[in-house]
């Protein structure tokens, strides 16, 4: 099916000629799964963020192998914003540990620290920040919270590939980085993820795990062979990249440089002519450091829905970046309530934004959504 780049959509893959055929020399070479292309791409990714990166097959799957790796079971707690995608909770609830829903920051939509912090019980073992749209919020405050109360930081970055924090690239400090690599993520490799720490013991567990748990059945795969005589010691999943995602996705990192200055001068435009317009409220993104995965603004006054419609009757697709994980059935287990949260998801409206779209279409939807709020 031919995509027609005419039309605008909220987010997209972008993909060349390039991804076409190192994917085609994959398929030609007939070995499609986990082998020297995986493992080119772990060393080239190990450069970029100056640290062991570990691939697996999405970003779900990495944030799993992570919260396992640090070794969460049943009872277990951790904090985490309700507001962000359902594969940050069901990737905490599939080891047994239980989310414990915080509030956001309204201004940022990032983690609220201070009741995160009124949240801890003697169970708590880890805090989640969410680096909502690329941005990491009180980074620093998340580390100085987890180093009072002795909590691993597992940083869901699925939205922030290549934002920098205080000059450093996101991954390449902290604790454990999770960062999504699917299809409309600021680089992709078809599905994937990846998870980036200076940890051994977790690194080699989640090396193992993301092979069903078969012990150094990474070094063999590297090397286009497999085990056959082998422990397993844990719980293992089928977790591991392929050699297609890995093609794809190495083609991405090199064209990342592109994607960034892009997804940058776009997020700037719409910031510039936004930030007078009575009833939006931006979100307090510097995009001279970050690289927005979406662009999200707050209606108020109750217009949100409306707006959205309008736009949408104008071919002009957005969407709403979350609906909050705590007023989900599965994940609601004290039928709490999250004021903040609420309010600011009744708000929320994501605009449209990824390499392909033009100035004028930004403009386009900038004069829609003046038009309407008039
Ligand atoms: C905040 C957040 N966390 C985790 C994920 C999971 O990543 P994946 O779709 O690669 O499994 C996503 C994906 O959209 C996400 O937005």
């Amino acid at each position: 099916m031919e995509i027609n780049n005419k039309e605008i959509r909220l987010s997209r893959s972008v993909i060349g000629q390039e991804e076409i055929d190192a994917v085609t020399d994959v398929l030609k070479r007939q070995y499609l799964g986990m082998g020297q292309d995986v493992q080119l791409f772990e060393q080239e990714l190990s450069s970029f963020f100056n640290r062991e990166v570990v691939c697996v097959n999405t970003g779900t799957a990495a944030l799993h192998l992570a919260l396992q790796a640090i070794g969460l079971k049943e009872g277990d707690e951790v904090l985490v914003q309700s507001l962000t995608y359902v594969a940050t909770y069901q990737a905490i609830s599939a080891t047994g540990a239980t989310p414990v829903s915080c509030e956001v920051v309204p201004e940022t939509c990032t983690i609220d620290l201070v009741d995160a912090e009124r949240k801890i019980t003697p169970n708590t073992k880890a805090i989640l920040p969410v680096h909502y749209a690329g941005n990491v919020g009180d980074l620093k405050g998340v580390y100085t919270l987890a180093k009072k109360y002795n909590l691993r930081v597992i940083e869901d970055a699925a939205h922030a590939f290549g934002t920098t924090y205080n000059s450093k690239l996101i991954g390449s400090f902290g604790d454990i980085c999770c960062i999504s690599l699917d299809g409309i993520k600021n680089i992709t490799s078809g599905e994937g993820g990846i998870i980036i720490t200076d940890d051994e013991t977790v690194l080699s567990r989640i090396k193992d795990a993301r092979l069903l748990g078969v012990e150094k059945d990474t070094e063999n795969r590297f090397k286009g062979q497999r085990s056959w005589d082998f422990d397993v010691t844990q719980q293992g999943w089928r977790y591991h990249m392929s050699n297609i995602m890995a093609a794809i996705g190495r083609v991405q990192l090199k064209k990342f440089p592109k994607f960034k200055e892009k997804r940058q001068e776009l997020a700037a435009l719409y910031k510039n002519c936004l930030k007078d317009i009575e009833g939006i409220e931006l979100l307090d993104i510097d995009y001279n450091y970050v690289v927005p995965h979406i662009f999200v603004i707050r209606i108020l006054g109750g217009k949100r829905d409306i707006v959205k419609t309008k736009l949408e009757n104008l071919g002009i697709p957005t969407g709403i970046h979350y609906k909050p994980n705590h007023l989900l059935t599965y994940f609601n287990g004290k039928s709490e309530r999250l004021k903040e949260t609420e309010t600011v998801y009744n708000e929320l409206l994501t605009l449209p934004i990824h390499p392909c779209i033009e100035e004028n279409e930004i403009e386009f939807i900038i004069k829609g959504i003046k038009d309407i709020l008039r």
